[in-house]
C-alpha cells in the first residue's frame, strides 16, 4: 500500500498543528502508526490522498449512520448554503430541528442546540448543577463525555488511549467535584451517594459505553442508576452523542427503555456537520436563559447548515420502515462471521456489540463489563491487527477503546469482504 502523499503532508502538518491533527485520536500514536489523509467518501468507502479506497467503520466516529455523502444530505447542505451559512437570528429550520428531536426522543419535551458533544454535556452539567443547586457529579471509569474539564477525569476514548485519563490543566477545585464509580457496578455508586448525599447534582453515563471499545449495561444496571438518582434527589443524564438515533430512533432510553432527566446528543443529529444538543423535560429545560437563570449561549448554535443536513439524516432514519432492523441484522453478520474467524485462527480475543456498535478486544478474559476489563486488552495485538484490516481494504478506529460503526450504506458484500479481510487479519497476528 502506497502512503507516500499521506506521509508527507503528515510532515507538513505537524509542523504546525499540534501533533499533526486537530483531535488527539486521529494522530494513530497508540498504534504507532501516522494517519492516512483523506481526500474524498462516498457510501461505506473512505479515499485517502494516495488513492487508496476502505471500507470504513470509523464513520467519522459515529455520525455517519446513513454513510458518506448521501445524496439527500447533500442536497440539503446546497440548498441551504445558496440562502447563507449563519445568521445568528432564529430560524425556522431550527424549530424543525426541535420538533423532529422531541418527536423521536422520548424523554425529551424541549431542547437547546449547540456546536458539538462537549458542549452539549458540559452545558447539561451545568443544567443539572443550576436545578438542583447542588455541585458534585458522577461519572463512570472509562466513559467520555467530551473534553470539559470536569470529565477528564478518568476518562475515556482518546484521554485512554493516549494514557492520559485525567488532563494536566484541570484544577484541583473541578476535579474534587467528579467522583468516579465503576462502570456496571451499582455498589460502586450507592457508596457514592450515601459518602456525599444530597451533594450529588447528577449521574452522568454513556448508556452504551463506546468509549472504552463497546461496553454493554449488565440487565438492571441503567434501571438502577434510575431508582438511585430518583432516591437522593439527583439527575440522571444519558450522554446519548454515541447511542442517539443509533440504537433506535430513540436512542438508547428507547433500546432499554429507561428515561433520563436529561439527554445530550451530537455526531448524527448533525449529519456529518458540527453539531450537538441537550434535552429534557419542560420543567428542567426552563430553567435555561433567556427563559431561565442558567446561562448558556452560541453564537452558531442552530446553524443553517447543521440543521439541513441533520434534519435531512434524522427524516429518513424516522421515515424508513425496517431502518434499525437492517443495521442489526447487517452487525450480527459481521459479528457472527468475525466470531468464527476468531475460533478457526484459535485467537484471544472476544466481541461486544449493541446494534450497530462493535468492538473486538483482543483480550484473554470472558467478559468485557467494565474499564478495569477493558484495561487488560493486548494493544499490542491490537495494533498489528489495525495494520493488517487497513492493508487488506478496512478502515478502523486506531485504537483498542474505540468502536467501530456499521452504517446503512454497508452492503452484504462489504460485509463479507469484511470478514474475509478480518481471517487473513487474524491468521497472520
Ligand atoms: C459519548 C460522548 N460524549 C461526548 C463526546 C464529545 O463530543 P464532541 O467530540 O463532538 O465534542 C463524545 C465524542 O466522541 C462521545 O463519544
Amino acid at each position: 500500500m502506497n502512503n507516500t502523499k499521506s506521509t508527507s503532508e503528515f510532515q507538513r502538518a505537524s509542523k504546525i498543528i499540534p501533533g499533526g491533527v486537530n483531535s488527539p485520536v486521529r494522530a494513530f500514536k497508540s498504534i504507532n502508526g501516522k494517519p492516512i489523509f483523506i481526500d474524498k467518501a462516498k457510501g461505506s468507502k473512505i479515499t485517502d490522498i494516495d488513492d487508496n479506497e476502505y471500507i470504513d467503520f470509523v464513520s467519522s466516529w459515529g455520525p455517519m449512520i446513513l454513510g458518506h455523502a448521501h445524496e439527500s444530505v447533500i442536497n440539503a447542505i446546497k440548498e441551504t448554503a445558496e440562502k447563507g451559512t449563519s445568521f445568528g437570528a432564529p430560524t425556522m429550520l431550527e424549530s424543525e430541528m426541535a420538533e423532529l428531536i422531541i418527536d423521536m426522543v422520548p424523554s425529551i419535551e424541549s431542547v437547546r442546540m449547540v456546536n458539538s458533544g462537549t458542549e452539549a454535556t458540559m452545558s447539561a452539567l451545568r443544567l443539572a448543577r443550576g436545578y438542583t443547586n447542588r455541585e458534585i457529579i458522577i461519572k463512570f471509569e472509562g466513559c467520555y463525555h467530551g473534553h470539559a474539564d470536569s470529565f477528564l477525569i478518568k476518562a475515556g476514548s482518546g484521554a485512554i488511549t493516549l494514557g492520559l485519563p485525567d488532563s494536566p490543566g484541570v484544577t484541583k477545585g473541578t476535579a474534587k467535584d467528579t467522583l468516579n464509580a465503576k462502570y456496571n457496578d451499582i455498589q460502586s455508586v450507592e457508596e457514592l451517594f450515601e459518602q456525599y448525599k444530597d451533594q450529588i447534582a447528577a449521574v452522568i453515563i454513556e448508556p452504551v459505553a463506546g468509549n472504552m471499545g463497546v461496553v454493554k449495561p449488565k440487565e438492571g444496571f441503567l434501571k438502577a442508576l434510575r431508582e438511585l438518582t430518583k432516591e437522593y434527589g439527583a439527575l440522571l443524564i444519558f450522554d446519548e452523542v454515541i447511542t442517539g438515533f443509533r440504537l433506535a430512533k430513540g436512542g438508547a432510553q428507547e433500546y432499554f427503555n429507561i428515561m433520563p432527566d436529561i439527554t445530550t446528543l451530537g455526531k448524527i443529529i448533525g449529519g456529518g456537520l458540527p453539531v450537538g444538543a441537550y434535552g429534557g423535560s419542560k420543567e428542567i429545560m426552563k430553567k435555561l436563559a433567556p427563559a431561565g437563570p442558567i446561562y448558556q449561549a452560541g453564537t452558531l448554535s442552530g446553524n443553517p447548515l447543521a440543521m439541513a443536513a441533520g434534519l435531512a439524516s434524522l427524516k429518513i432514519m424516522n421515515e424508513t420502515d425496517g431502518f434499525y432492523q437492517k443495521l442489526e441484522e447487517k452487525a450480527a453478520k459481521l459479528e457472527k462471521g468475525i466470531l468464527e474467524n476468531i475460533k478457526k485462527t484459535g485467537t484471544k480475543a472476544i466481541i461486544n456489540r449493541v446494534g450497530s456498535l462493535m468492538t473486538l478486544f483482543f483480550t484473554d478474559l470472558d467478559e468485557i463489563n467494565s474499564f478495569e476489563d477493558a484495561v487488560q486488552s493486548n494493544t499490542e495485538k491490537f495494533a498489528s491487527y489495525f495494520k493488517l484490516a487497513a492493508k487488506n481494504g478496512i478502515y478502523l478506529a486506531p485504537s483498542q477503546f474505540e468502536c467501530a460503526f456499521i452504517s446503512a450504506a454497508h452492503t452484504d458484500e462489504d460485509i463479507d469482504k469484511t470478514i474475509e479481510a478480518n481471517y487473513k487479519a487474524l491468521s497472520s497476528l
